[in-house]
């Protein structure tokens, strides 16, 4: 390969990753005045879902990555819950890109550690959920300090299939009611920057 096509290829490489970084940034402005509805629950401290009774979850301060595609999978009803996927329908990419840019935005400011012990368990968890659950993959969300009750509630569907991702599936078929409730309090018990938005 001559100098003149590596070169060539760089600059692909380069205005491609400039592309997909500012067509992931979203408004978040914008994603301030469609958040009202949004902040009626996520907004309320220790806010309940009922039925099954699980606290409705942190999202300011989560990956913007995981948010949009956590509201894509409410619209297209693949992951079910009848309240969020009525959110979720009425949102354009756009708007969820928006909305998701400025809840990540709310995050408290990250302090790491905990007030638990380490849990054997959790060590595969973290190679792609982070230390302590504060992943720094974009894909991947974020664990540290969420509530208790949704970590649970989460890995119980998933083991159940009502909420279908094939590697989450997979994990949360080995576990048992005790380790799901393990692993529940020991990440919610570390520090990160979820909150409740406001
Ligand atoms: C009536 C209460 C309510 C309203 C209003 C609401 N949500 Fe939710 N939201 C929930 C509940 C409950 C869950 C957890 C559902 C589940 O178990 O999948 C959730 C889950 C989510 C999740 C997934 C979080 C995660 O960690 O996987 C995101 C993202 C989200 N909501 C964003 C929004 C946005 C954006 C809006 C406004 C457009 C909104 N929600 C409006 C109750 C609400
Ligand atoms: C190979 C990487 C990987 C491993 C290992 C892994 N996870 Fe996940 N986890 C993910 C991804 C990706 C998602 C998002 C899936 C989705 O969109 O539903 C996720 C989602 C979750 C959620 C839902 C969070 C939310 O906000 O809704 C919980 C809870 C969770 N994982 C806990 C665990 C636990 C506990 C373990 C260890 C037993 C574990 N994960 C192991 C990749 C992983």
């Amino acid at each position: 390969m001559n100098v003149m096509r590596i070169k060539l290829l760089l600059v692909g490489v380069v205005l491609a990753a400039v592309q997909s970084t500012s067509m992931a940034a979203g408004d978040a402005e914008e994603g301030q005045k469609l958040a009202h509805t949004c902040l009626g629950c996520h907004g309320v401290k220790h806010y309940v879902n009922t039925y099954p009774t699980y606290k409705v979850p942190l999202i300011a301060g989560q990956h913007e990555s995981y948010i949009i595609a956590a509201l894509k999978a409410y619209r297209s009803k693949q992951r079910a819950h009848k309240t969020m996927q009525a959110n979720a329908s009425d949102l354009t990419d756009q708007n969820m890109e928006d909305v998701a840019a400025y809840f990540a935005g709310l995050g408290a400011e990250a302090k790491s550690g905990s007030k638990i012990a380490d849990e054997p368990l959790a060590a595969t968890c973290m190679t792609c959920h982070g230390p302590g659950g504060l992943s720094t993959i974009p894909t991947n969300p974020i664990l540290a300090g969420q509530y208790e009750s949704y970590i649970e509630q989460s890995l119980y569907s998933y083991r159940s299939g009502e909420r279908k991702n094939p590697i989450m599936g997979g994990f949360a078929s080995t576990l048992s009611d005790e380790d799901i409730g393990k692993l529940a309090e020991y990440f919610s018990a570390h520090n990160g920057p979820l909150r409740t938005a406001d």
